[in-house]
């Protein structure tokens, strides 16, 4: 998103690795400044010492109220704004089929994964209806104002769902869930907002090689994990550097019109 000679700002929760960090350090390569939030302190302040632009690290924890309005408000005290968030924080939680299943486990997976992306919405949202729209390349865009009904974007957003929000995967019944829901509240969030200039999409990765992953296969029963890896047609996992770029590009200004959907990263599955 070219904002003339003004740096577009990112927020991207879960920040401190995998897909977060590999999603931050690539809109610093585009020209954001970024901010950079995650629970763990400490993976955020090295994510922020691998970025070209400049950023804050922000310590978040994405189930809090009070928490995420902080993180919120220490961006728009450095930057001013926020054009794009990338609500990336999630857990894998303990994989176990329903029956053997914890509650408090259940509770815990869909507070940080659900209820942290609906939160983040929330006070995102709540800043950019407050932002001027930014028309980012008008010379683009000045004979097409049938075509393009966001001259104007306050901000653009993109949650992290998962392959797993589309389909059925066995021993996480509560991530399923949790991704089935993010789907569900991007899609509402995209429908009221659309009208004031707000985009709200989804991404869903298949298996991706992070931190996230090699837990799993450690959790989860060999031979499962060896049937999962052979189902993908193009006969690997996804580097996070694959779904970042497509985060990237849906909250850049390339795609307009695209809002309350979802893009799976999938690797043909
Ligand atoms: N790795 C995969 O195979 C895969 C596939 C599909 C979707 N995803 C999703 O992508 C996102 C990133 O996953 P990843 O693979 O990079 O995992 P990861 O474990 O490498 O990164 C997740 C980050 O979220 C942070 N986090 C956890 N709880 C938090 C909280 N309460 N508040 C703030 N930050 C918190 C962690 O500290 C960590 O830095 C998650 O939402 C995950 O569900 C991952």
């Amino acid at each position: 998103m070219a904002t003339g000679t003004r740096k577009p700002v990112a927020l991207v929760t879960g920040g401190g690795s995998g897909i977060g960090r590999a999603t931050a350090v690539r809109f610093a390569e585009l020209g954001y400044s970024c901010v950079v939030a995650d629970i763990d302190e400490q993976s955020v302040k090295e994510t922020l010492g691998m970025l070209q632009t400049p950023g804050i690290a922000v310590q978040v924890d994405v189930t809090m109220a009070t928490s995420v309005e902080a993180m919120v408000t220490a961006a728009v005290q450095r930057f001013g704004r926020i054009d794009c968030a990338f609500n990336g924080a999630g857990i894998e939680g303990t994989p176990a089929r329903i029956a053997d299943h914890q509650e408090e486990e259940y509770d815990r997976v869909m507070g940080v994964n659900a209820k942290g992306v609906w939160l983040c919405l929330k006070y995102e949202i709540a800043q950019m209806l407050q932002q001027e729209p930014v028309v980012s390349d008008p010379a683009r865009w000045a004979d097409k104002p049938d075509v393009c009904r966001f001259r104007g974007q306050r901000g653009s957003i993109v949650n992290d769902s998962s392959r797993s929000g589309l389909g059925p995967m066995p021993y996480s019944s509560a991530y399923c869930a949790s991704k089935w829901a993010i789907l569900g509240i991007t899609e509402t969030a995209a429908a009221e907002y659309a009208k004031d200039g707000i985009r709200v999409n989804a991404v869903c990765p298949a298996l991706t090689a992070t931190s996230m992953l090699s837990r799993l296969k450690e959790k989860l029963p060999a031979d499962f994990m060896e049937k999962l890896d052979a189902m993908s047609p193009v006969g690997r996992v996804a580097a996070p550097q694959e779904v970042a770029e497509a985060v990237c590009w849906l909250c850049s200004d390339a795609c307009p019109f695209t809002t309350g959907e979802h893009l799976k990263i999938a690797g043909g599955i």
